[in-house]
C-alpha cells in the first residue's frame, strides 16, 4: 500500500485525461469524445413512445452528422424503438439547436439525409421504428384519431361519467384503487388506503395500522385478500386480488375535484361489469421470466389482467375501429393507442406522494419493469389519447416527407442480410447485461399487436432464459461479428453502454474485441435526468459512457494487450479524482461520474474494467472529498 503525494496524483491524472482519446485519428471529432455529450429527454421525437433507455436522437443525430456525409448508410443492430434511424433523418433538417450545437463544438458537419438499417429483435420496438421512420401523412393521422375518438366516446363515453361532490354531472379523470387487507391481529378486512393513506399533506406510509384495532405492521407483513372470481375472457374461475374503489377524482366544466367513491360509482361499475367483452381482447399466457414477483402479480397470469375492466373494454374497442383503416395509417393510429396502453392504460399506472403536495401525483408504470402497486390507478384513456396524439401528430410531422430511407428489420443483429462492406457508419447500444428483459416488457403491447418476439437470441443476461454472462457475450460477440462484416473498410462504430457490473463492461470488450473492434476513443453521453434505473438501482451508473471502435486484426490486438501493465486501480481512480475536482464541475466529481471515467479509462487501454460501480462508490465515500487520498493495493 503506496500513498501517492499531491503533485504526483495530479500529474498522474492530467496524463490519464491526456489520453483519454489515445487515437482519435480525426482532430475534428476530439470534441465530439472529449467533453460529455449532453442527451436531452424531452420533445416529440422523444415522447411519442415510452421506450426504456432510449437515447435522445437529436444526440446521436450529432454522432451521424460528424461520422458520415449526406446519403451514406448508418446501421444499427439493437434498434430499440428506432431512435438511430430517425437520427439518420433529421440531419436532412437539423433544428436551430442541432446546428448551434455542431457548431459550438467545432464539428465538421454536411447537413442532408442520411439512409439507415436497424435490427431489432423485438416486436414492438421494430413496429415503433418503422412507424416512427416512415410515418403516416400528419394530417391524415390527426383526422382519423378525431374521427376514432369521437366515434368511441359517443359509443363508449359512459363509462367515464361521474358526478362531483355536489351532485353536478361530470366525468371521470382517474380513480385510485386499493387493494384490500387482512389485519394479522383482529383479522378484519381493511382497505390499504384507510391503513396506509394520508392526504394534506399526501403520505403513504409503508407502516399498516389497523383503523379497526390499532395494531401496527410493516405493510409487507401484511397479507391481501383474495376472491374468486369468473373470468369472461378465459372462460374460467380465477383467484384474484380484492380491490375497493379508494378515491375518484374528476372534472366538471373544467373544474377539477375529488372525493370518495360513491354507490353511483359502484353502480356504474356494476353496469361496465355486464357489457360483453369485445371479440379483439387478447387471449395471452404471460409466458413469466425474470420479472414476475410473486407478490404484486398475484393473479395475474394473462394479459387482460393487467386492466380494469372499464378500460379494457374502451381499449380494446378503439383497437377493433383503428382495423377500418389501412397501411401507414392504420400503423400510426395503434402505435398512437399503444403509446399510451401499457404506461397509462393498464394498472400499472400508480401514485406517488411527493413532499410538500396536498394530494397523490399521478404518475404513470414504472418504467423497466411490470410493477402493480397496493394502489393501482385507472386512467381516463380518452384525455391521455387526445394529448398523445398531438406529441404524436408533432413527432410524424417532423420525419414526414423526408428523403431518407429507413428500413427496419425485425430480426436478430447475429444475422444480418447485408453485404460485406456496405455501410458507412454503426451506431448501437446494445442491452446493459441483466439490466431490463425487453421482450418480457414489451409482451403486453405485442399481444395487442398479435405477435410476439422470439427471444432465442435476445442478448441478456437472464436467468430465466438460461443465459449466463457466457451466453450474453456470445450473442453480442455474433452480432459485433455481423457490423464488423458489413462496415466498409474505413467505418466507425459508436457504442453506447452502461452498466454497474465489471462483469458486464468486460464481456462487452471480449465481444467487440473478439469481432475485430479496437477502443479508439471514449466520451460520456450526459444525459440530462438519468433513467429510473440508472438513478435507482443498486450501484447504477449516470451518464453512459461512449466508445468509438474501429476495426483491427484480432491477433495484432492480443500481441499489444499483452504487453500492457496492470495499473493500481485506486491510484487511477485517485488521480481521476484529483482531475475532476481541478476542473470545476460538479458532474464530473459525481461518484456516478468518476466510474464512467474509470471504465473509458480501462476500455481505452484495451484493459478489463477492474471493480463493479458499488465497490468503487464505497471507496469514494469513505475517501470524502478534499480528505485522505491513498492508493491501495
Ligand atoms: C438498449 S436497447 C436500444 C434502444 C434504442 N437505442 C432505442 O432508441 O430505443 C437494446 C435493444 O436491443 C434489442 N436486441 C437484443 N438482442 C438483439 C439481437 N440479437 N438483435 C437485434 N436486437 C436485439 C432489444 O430488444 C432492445 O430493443
Amino acid at each position: 500500500m503506496k500513498a501517492l503525494t499531491e503533485n504526483e496524483q495530479i500529474t498522474e491524472g492530467a496524463v490519464i485525461r491526456d489520453m483519454a482519446a489515445p487515437t482519435m485519428p480525426d482532430k475534428s471529432l476530439d470534441s465530439l469524445y472529449r467533453q460529455p455529450l449532453p442527451a436531452k429527454r424531452t420533445g416529440a421525437l422523444y415522447s411519442a413512445f415510452p421506450y426504456p433507455t432510449k437515447i435522445s436522437p437529436e444526440a446521436i443525430a450529432l454522432y451521424i452528422a460528424a461520422h458520415t456525409q449526406p446519403g451514406d448508410t448508418v446501421f444499427d443492430g439493437f434498434g430499440g424503438s428506432g431512435t438511430t434511424g430517425l437520427a439518420a433523418l433529421l440531419c436532412e433538417r437539423p433544428t436551430d439547436e442541432l446546428r448551434k450545437q455542431a457548431d459550438s463544438l467545432g464539428l465538421d458537419v454536411e447537413w442532408g439525409a442520411r439512409n439507415a438499417v436497424l435490427y431489432e429483435i423485438g416486436v414492438l420496438g421494430s413496429f415503433i421504428g418503422h412507424t416512427l421512420t416512415n410515418p403516416p401523412d400528419p394530417t391524415a393521422f390527426k383526422q382519423a384519431v378525431e374521427e376514432v375518438l369521437a366515434a368511441s366516446e359517443r359509443e363508449d363515453g359512459w363509462m367515464y361519467e361521474a358526478c362531483d361532490p355536489t351532485g353536478a354531472k361530470g366525468s371521470l379523470r382517474h380513480l385510485i384503487w386499493s387493494d384490500k387487507l387482512e389485519c394479522p391481529n383482529c383479522r378484519d378486512v381493511v382497505i390499504l388506503w384507510e391503513a396506509c393513506v394520508s392526504l394534506n399533506p399526501a403520505k403513504i406510509s409503508s407502516t399498516f395500522i389497523c383503523p379497526k384495532c390499532n395494531h401496527e405492521a410493516r405493510l409487507t407483513d401484511v397479507p391481501r385478500v383474495t376472491i374468486q372470481e369468473y373470468d369472461d375472457v378465459l372462460g374460467e374461475r380465477r383467484t384474484l386480488r380484492d380491490r375497493a374503489m379508494a378515491r375518484v377524482y374528476g372534472s366538471t366544466a373544467n373544474k377539477r375535484w375529488s372525493r370518495p367513491a360513491t354507490a353511483a360509482d359502484l353502480a356504474l361499475y356494476e353496469k361496465i361489469n355486464a357489457e360483453p367483452i369485445p371479440p379483439g381482447v387478447p387471449q395471452a399466457l404471460i409466458p413469466w421470466g425474470d420479472l414476475y414477483r410473486a407478490g404484486y402479480h398475484q393473479g395475474i397470469s394473462h394479459v387482460h389482467h393487467f386492466y380494469t375492466r372499464r378500460n379494457l373494454i374502451v381499449f380494446a374497442r378503439m383497437w377493433q375501429r383503428v382495423e377500418a383503416y389501412h397501411g401507414a395509417l392504420r400503423d400510426g393510429l395503434r402505435f398512437w393507442l399503444l403509446s399510451y396502453n401499457a404506461a397509462h392504460g393498464t394498472i400499472m399506472t400508480r401514485v406517488v406522494a411527493k413532499s410538500g403536495q396536498k394530494d397523490l401525483i399521478v404518475t404513470s408504470a414504472q418504467p423497466g419493469v411490470l410493477y402493480v402497486s397496493g394502489l393501482p390507478v385507472e386512467k381516463n384513456l380518452y384525455a391521455g389519447l387526445r394529448r398523445k396524439a398531438s406529441t404524436i401528430t408533432e413527432a410524424f410531422e417532423t420525419i414526414h416527407g423526408g428523403r431518407g430511407n429507413v428500413e427496419v428489420v425485425n430480426g436478430s443483429s447475429s444475422n444480418v442480410a447485408l453485404p460485406r462492406a456496405s455501410i458507412d457508419y454503426v451506431f448501437t447500444d446494445p442491452p446493459f447485461g441483466a439490466n431490463i428483459p425487453y421482450a418480457e416488457l414489451n409482451f403486453i403491447n405485442e399481444a395487442w399487436l398479435k405477435k410476439f418476439t422470439d427471444r432465442t437470441d435476445e442478448a441478456i443476461v437472464s436467468p430465466q432464459q438460461g443465459k449466463s454472462i457466457d451466453e450474453y457475450q456470445t450473442l453480442l460477440t455474433r452480432s459485433f461479428s455481423e457490423m464488423r462484416r458489413i462496415l466498409k473498410p474505413s467505418g466507425k462504430l459508436t457504442v453506447v453502454f452502461h452498466s454497474a457490473s465489471a462483469e458486464v463492461w468486460n464481456a462487452l470488450q471480449r465481444a467487440y474485441q473478439d469481432a475485430g473492434f479496437d477502443v479508439e476513443c471514449a466520451g460520456v453521453l450526459d444525459k440530462t435526468q438519468g433513467s429510473f434505473k440508472q438513478v435507482t438501482a443498486k450501484g447504477a451508473v449516470r451518464g453512459d459512457p461512449v466508445l468509438l471502435l474501429g476495426p483491427r486484426g484480432v491477433a495484432e490486438y492480443r500481441d499489444e494487450v499483452q504487453g500492457e501493465v496492470e495499473e493500481c486501480v485506486w491510484a487511477v481512480a485517485t488521480a481521476l479524482r484529483r482531475v475532476a475536482a481541478a476542473e470545476n464541475d460538479p458532474a464530473e466529481s459525481t461518484a456516478q461520474r468518476l466510474y464512467s471515467r474509470l471504465v473509458t479509462h480501462y476500455l481505452t487501454r484495451h484493459q478489463q474494467v477492474p471493480l463493479d460501480a458499488d465497490t468503487f462508490y464505497r471507496w469514494y465515500a469513505e475517501f470524502s472529498p478534499g480528505g485522505p487520498c491513498r492508493a491501495e493495493d
